[in-house]
């Protein structure tokens, strides 16, 4: 198949998290299935050119801005690395010449949607320009869902596109793309589709769920969460409508990128370590605990918890258990940036809780393997999480997840059951401090008490793989599925 992927964040070029990891590694495990598959993103200031050795193409592209003035973009070209899949980085002083992606010291751009309707825009113009005439466009987030509306609506006769459907990943549907109605005289499909059933929302427009109306088929990222996003808890307004789409909606779990996280071939982490012998780990963990000044014992338990620091991760959660959690002889290392009031309280419990009790406040992929190889459990109480990567890097590292048992977290682990010593990790299921509490209490319990069952469950984490090759297998059939409707309808 032919097929473009769109995306707003790529590994390795720029990332803030999960979306980035996956646009960058779906489209390899596609390409080695055969299929003609490219990529383009913003060329934002942190994707350095001379680094990744990308080259202008010729000519500039232009992009027409309804009621603003048409924009020109330059287009540059490289390989996604350890591939031959192209990948186009569309450059334009204006909207992309800034040093964030989205935000900067944590204040988002007042013009988001200007500059990625204008993403949208230029990935279509780009197709043009190549002629690519793709057979499934598929876009990420509400950062490029105007594209299949613009499929449906100004390029619907196009010749360029006679052919070609959309699909739309669902990585999170907490951030739809909400802004102020005149970004519809810059996305100039026309005021009709300013209603209800269509952009319109609280008479601003919501570019998510014009993307959830236009798409041929749109997916979430975990099968779990292709459920929950059709209910009032999960589906930020949104819910009624997805449920209406239920019979276009998909679930696909991510998978990971095995070369980059496990324990054997790991060349961030002090001593690497397999199944079959974890003296290596034990190395990691008491040089973890030297890095983060804690007193080096091999016999507490040492949690680790790595990522953003948003509500999304339940860091409420977290910080209203940690007295509590703070009695038991454990040790707790997190890694991660965010809301100024969550990056201030963990730095203070860490004088707090000297012995006990560490963190890094900033973005370090170093670190963040370290934490997987060095711990002995890891953290994730999200009161939401679409997929979620960071338990299945732990799984492989052997590190135990005790997570919130929703979306991708109830997907990919499975609770320690002590009569059939059969189970991955731990879970709890109300998001409230207290189970969070008697879960973690539950795992410290295991290690102290059953230290049999825990190597059981280490033993059965580390067996678990989930590839991109079985994940990319459903997205194949997915194009495909997308493409048979696509013929049906110009028949
Ligand atoms: P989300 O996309 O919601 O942030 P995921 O679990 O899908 O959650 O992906 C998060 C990714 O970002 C992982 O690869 C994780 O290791 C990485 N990450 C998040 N915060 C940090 C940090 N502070 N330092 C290093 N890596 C981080
Ligand atoms: C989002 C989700 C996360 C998911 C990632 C990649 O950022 O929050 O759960 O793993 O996208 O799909």
């Amino acid at each position: 198949f032919n097929i473009l992927l769109a995306a707003s964040e790529v590994v390795p070029f720029a990332k803030s998290g999960g979306l980035a990891d996956v646009s960058g590694a779906l489209p390899k495990a596609l390409r080695a299935f055969g299929h003609d598959v490219r990529v383009v993103m913003p060329r934002y200031y942190i994707v350095d050119k001379e680094k990744y050795g990308l080259k202008a193409l010729e000519g500039s592209l232009g992009v027409p801005m309804g009621s603003m003035a048409e924009a020109w973009a330059t287009v540059y070209e490289g390989v996604l690395p350890g591939s031959d899949v192209p990948i186009y980085f569309i450059e334009h002083e204006g909207f992309f010449g800034r040093k964030g992606l989205y935000d900067e010291d944590g204040r988002g751009y007042d013009d988001n949607d200007n500059r990625f309707i204008f993403f949208s825009k230029a990935v279509m113009q780009l197709a043009k320009k190549l002629h690519l005439k793709p057979d499934v466009i598929h876009v990420n987030d509400w950062h490029t869902a105007a594209i299949p509306v613009l499929l449906n609506t100004t390029y619907a006769f196009d010749p360029d596109f006679q052919y070609t459907g959309s699909l739309l990943t669902i990585h999170n549907m907490q951030h739809q793309g909400k802004f102020y109605k005149g970004g519809m005289d810059v996305l100039g499909v026309g005021w009709e589709h300013f209603n209800a059933d269509e952009l319109e929302e609280f008479d601003g427009i919501n570019l998510l769920k014009g993307g959830i109306v236009h798409a041929d088929a749109i997916n979430a990222v975990s099968q779990k969460y292709a459920q929950e996003i059709r209910t009032p808890e999960f589906g930020w307004g949104l819910d009624r409508l997805i449920d209406a789409k239920a019979y276009k909606l998909y679930g696909i779990l991510n998978g990971i990128d095995y070369e980059e996280w496990s324990p054997a071939v790991d060349s961030f982490i002090p001593a690497t370590f397999d199944l079959d012998d974890l003296s290596g780990k034990a190395l990691c963990k008491s040089a973890l605990q030297k890095e983060f000044d804690l007193p080096q014992r091999d016999e507490v338990p040492l949690i680790g918890l790595v990522g953003r620091l948003v509500e999304q991760k339940g860091i409420t959660l977290l910080s209203a258990a940690m007295d509590e959690l703070m009695k038991l002889d454990i040790q707790i290392v997190l890694l991660g940036t965010g809301e100024k009031w969550a990056e201030n309280f963990f730095s203070e419990c860490t004088a707090k809780y000297p012995e006990k009790f560490a963190c890094y406040i900033g973005y370090r992929n170093d670190i963040a393997h370290k934490i997987e190889a060095g711990s002995d459990m890891f953290l994730m109480p999200s009161l939401f999480e679409p997929c979620g990567l960071n338990q299945i890097y732990s799984l492989r590292y052997g590190t135990l997840p005790i997570v919130h048992a929703t979306g991708g977290l109830d997907d990919t682990i499975e609770n320690y059951d002590s009569v059939h010593e059969s189970g991955t990790g731990f879970k709890f299921y109300n998001a409230t401090p207290e189970a969070l509490i008697g879960t973690v209490q539950w795992a410290v319990n295991t290690w102290y008490q059953d230290r049999s069952g825990f190597e059981k469950l280490q033993h059965n984490a580390m067996l678990k793989r989930f590839n991109w090759e079985e994940a990319a297998q459903g997205y194949e059939d997915l194009y495909r599925h997308i493409m048979q409707g696509r013929l049906k309808n110009k028949e």
